[in-house]
């Protein structure tokens, strides 16, 4: 199979990105609680156990695959582009203790997927389709994930950010713009090493001691603490990817969209989770999800990102 060179770009970006996840155990962590969670899915308690589950655009940061195991699925085919990420899933599985047979690996496109028709029981797309380059290879892909699933099965997808906070807007959306356009400010992002940026750091706060009785090392010491590799892979996976489709659609433009393709039952998936952050992320994360009950939280983030399960339209509907 042939793949576009922003397919080949976007994984070999995920590729590195994912090798943090097993070298920074809170940022996997953070995941895999979230991801281990069967209302994260959209699903009923227990109703994994014993399906046949099919991850697209699965990547190597093994905290899904793992989540899927626990949550007791038979099978899990795990679908990225090409190759290169599958030796690097597989030893990331072996480290982690999660039983190898269950998995399958197949380096394909999400637009065009190699299984029959109504072969999974729970098909999902994990961060995914905003990162196709165009809005007809995400309907397509939607296509493709309503074709493959079982009619009595249910289908994820996480769609990104959506149109409505200001941050993912304007904020983020400038913030790539300063990536593609400004080499030094690249090169800054791609090179971001989190001891380089304490270092950084504590020299600049520096100039505050002995100016500012708020300046102490002690402070100092606990500001550079909030600086991991959490948040360099968080600018990383922000800026690096080439295509960022979430902000370009709302969660109504969504619905539509599903149901066009063949989709029905389709659900909001409420974010509730507390991710545990380590970094300064961590004073964030009380603002995302205050967004039901602060005006300041709504305008900066949105409604929420968009999360939805939906089942298949069949041909008795
Ligand atoms: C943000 S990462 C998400 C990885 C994983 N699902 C996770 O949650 O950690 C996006 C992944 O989508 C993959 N991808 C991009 N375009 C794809 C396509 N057309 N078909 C399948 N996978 C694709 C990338 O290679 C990358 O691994």
């Amino acid at each position: 199979m042939e793949f576009s060179k922003i397919e080949n770009e976007t994984k070999k970006i995920y590729i590195d990105q994912h090798l943090n996840y097993l070298k920074d155990e809170s940022l996997f962590r953070r995941f895999y609680e979230w991801a281990s969670k069967p209302e994260s899915h959209g699903l009923p308690d227990g109703w994994l156990e014993g399906k046949d589950v099919l991850d697209l655009g699965c990547g190597n940061s093994a905290y899904m695959e793992k989540a899927l195991c626990d949550l007791g699925a038979n099978s899990i085919t795990c679908l990225d582009i090409g190759n290169d990420w599958q030796g690097l899933l597989s030893t990331a599985l072996e480290s982690l203790n999660v039983d190898r047979s269950k998995f399958t690996f197949v380096g394909a496109s999400c637009v065009e997927l190699p299984f029959d028709d109504n072969s999974f029981d729970y098909v999902g797309a994990f961060g995914v389709l905003m990162h196709l380059e165009t809005m007809e290879m995400i309907n397509q892909s939607v296509r493709e994930m309503n074709r493959v699933v079982k009619p009595s099965g249910y289908c994820y997808a996480y769609f990104g950010s959506g149109s409505h906070g200001i941050l993912d807007k304007y904020i983020h959306k400038s913030l790539r713009t300063a990536y593609v356009s400004e080499p030094d400010f690249k090169s800054f992002i791609d090179n971001l090493s989190v001891d380089d940026l304490r270092k950084e750091l504590v020299h600049i706060l520096a100039k505050g001691l002995g100016n500012d009785p708020l300046f102490t090392e002690e402070t100092i010491s606990f500001l550079a603490s909030m600086l991991t590799l959490d948040t360099t892979t968080y600018f990383q996976n922000l800026l690096q990817v080439p295509v960022q489709q979430g902000a370009n659609y709302d969660t109504e433009y969504v619905d539509k969209m599903i149901t066009q393709c063949g989709g029905t039952n389709i659900k909001d998936i409420p974010q509730t989770h507390y991710y545990q952050r380590r970094d300064f992320r961590r004073f964030l994360t009380p603002f995302h999800l205050s967004r039901v009950d602060s005006d300041y939280c709504r305008l900066m983030f949105g409604n929420g990102h968009i999360h939805k399960s939906w089942q298949k339209k069949s041909t008795n509907n």
